[in-house]
C-alpha cells in the first residue's frame, strides 16, 4: 500500500486526542533521548532530544527558525522562550496547528507563527530562514527529494538543517514490521543511515553530523507501550481504549523490528553551502 499526503494528514488530524490522552498531554510526539535503560521519564527524554537538536543546530537569539512537521508547536515555543529566537512552525495537520496556535496564545510576546501546509510546497520565499529543524516528521513525506529541495530553497546560504528522523535500515521489511511500524502511521518507508546522508548530499547539503541512535527509539516505545497499557485500563471510551491496547501490542513488535534492523532513528545536521 502506498500512502499519500492526504492519508498522512488524516491520520495526524484524527489521532490528536488519543495521543494527547496517553503519549503526552502537551502534544509532544517524537523520540526521546534517555539517560539509560532504567530511565522511564518519556517527557524528560523528549525534551532532551529537543535540547540536542537546538544545540546541534546552534540556535540563539539571532536565529530565524523553521520547524517542519512542527506538530503541536512545543519545540519552537520552548526554544523561543529559552533563547528568544524568531520562528515559524509548518505542519500538514490542521488539528495540530490549531492546538499549537492555542498554546502560543498563552505565551504573548514570542515572535512565532504556526502555518498549515506541506513540506513539499512551502509558502516561504527563498533564503527566508537561518535554520530549519524537524523532529520525526520528514520520513512521512511521500516525495522526499521534493521536501529536501524545499528545505534547501528556504534556507539562507550558510544556513543549518538539523533534524531527527526514522530510518528504514534495509530495503525489504517483514510483514510484521510493515503492519506495526510502517502502515500504522501511514509511513511508506524511508532512508537507511547511509542513504539519508546520500540524499542530503544530492539535495546540495554539506554534511555536518550523522548519528545512528536506535537504542533510544527502542526505549521510547518500551516506555510508551507500558504507559498506553496502563492508560487503557482506566479509559472508558471503547474506541480509544482499543486504540491504546493495539498501540501497546505494536510496541512489542516495534522492539522486534528494531532488533531485526527494520526500524531505526538518526540525528543529522547538514549545511547549505555559503
Ligand atoms: C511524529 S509527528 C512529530 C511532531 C513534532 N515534530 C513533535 O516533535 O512533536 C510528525 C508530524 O509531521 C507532520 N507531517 C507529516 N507529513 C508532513 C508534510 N508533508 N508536511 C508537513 N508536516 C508533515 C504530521 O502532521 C505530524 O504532526
Amino acid at each position: 500500500m502506498t500512502f499519500t499526503e492526504s492519508d498522512v494528514r488524516e491520520f495526524f488530524d484524527q489521532t490528536l486526542a488519543t495521543y494527547l490522552a496517553f503519549w503526552d498531554s502537551d502534544g509532544v510526539l517524537h523520540t526521546g533521548y534517555f539517560t539509560g535503560k532504567s530511565d522511564e521519564d518519556y517527557r524528560a527524554a523528549s525534551d532532551r532530544t529537543s535540547e540536542i537538536v537546538a544545540a546541534e543546530a546552534g540556535l540563539d537569539g539571532s536565529s530565524s527558525v523553521l520547524d517542519v512537521g512542527c506538530g503541536c508547536g512545543n519545540f519552537l515555543i520552548g526554544i523561543a522562550r529559552r533563547v528568544g529566537c524568531r520562528g515559524v512552525g509548518l505542519d500538514l495537520s490542521e488539528e495540530r496547528i490549531k492546538f499549537a496556535r492555542e498554546k502560543l496564545a498563552g505565551h504573548p510576546g514570542l515572535d512565532l507563527r504556526f502555518d498549515h501546509g506541506s513540506a513539499t510546497e512551502m509558502p516561504y520565499p527563498d533564503g527566508e530562514f537561518s535554520h530549519v529543524v524537524s523532529q520525526d516528521a520528514l520520513c512521512l513525506v511521500p516525495d522526499k527529494p521534493r521536501s529536501h529541495a524545499e528545505i534547501f530553497r528556504v534556507l539562507a546560504p550558510g544556513g543549518t538543517f538539523a533534524f531527527t528522523d526514522f530510518l528504514q535500515p534495509r530495503p525489504q521489511v517483514s510483514e510484521r514490521a510493515r503492519r506495526h511500524v510502517y502502515d500504522r502511521v501511514r509511513w511508506n518507508g524511508g532512508y537507511s543511515f547511509l542513504g539519508y546522508q546520500q540524499a542530503l548530499a544530492e539535495a546540495g547539503f554539506e554534511p555536518v553530523l550523522a548519528r545512528n541512535v536506535a537504542d533510544h527509539l527502542a526505549q521510547t516505545y518500551r516506555v510508551l507501550g507500558k504507559t498506553a497499557a496502563q492508560t487503557a485500563a482506566t479509559t472508558r471510551d471503547t474506541a480509544e481504549r482499543n486504540w491504546m491496547l493495539a498501540f501497546s501490542e505494536s510496541c512489542r513488535n516495534i522492539q522486534v523490528a528494531i532488533d531485526d534492523g527494520e526500524f531505526g532513528w538518526g540525528i543529522f545536521v547538514a549545511r547549505k553551502p555559503a
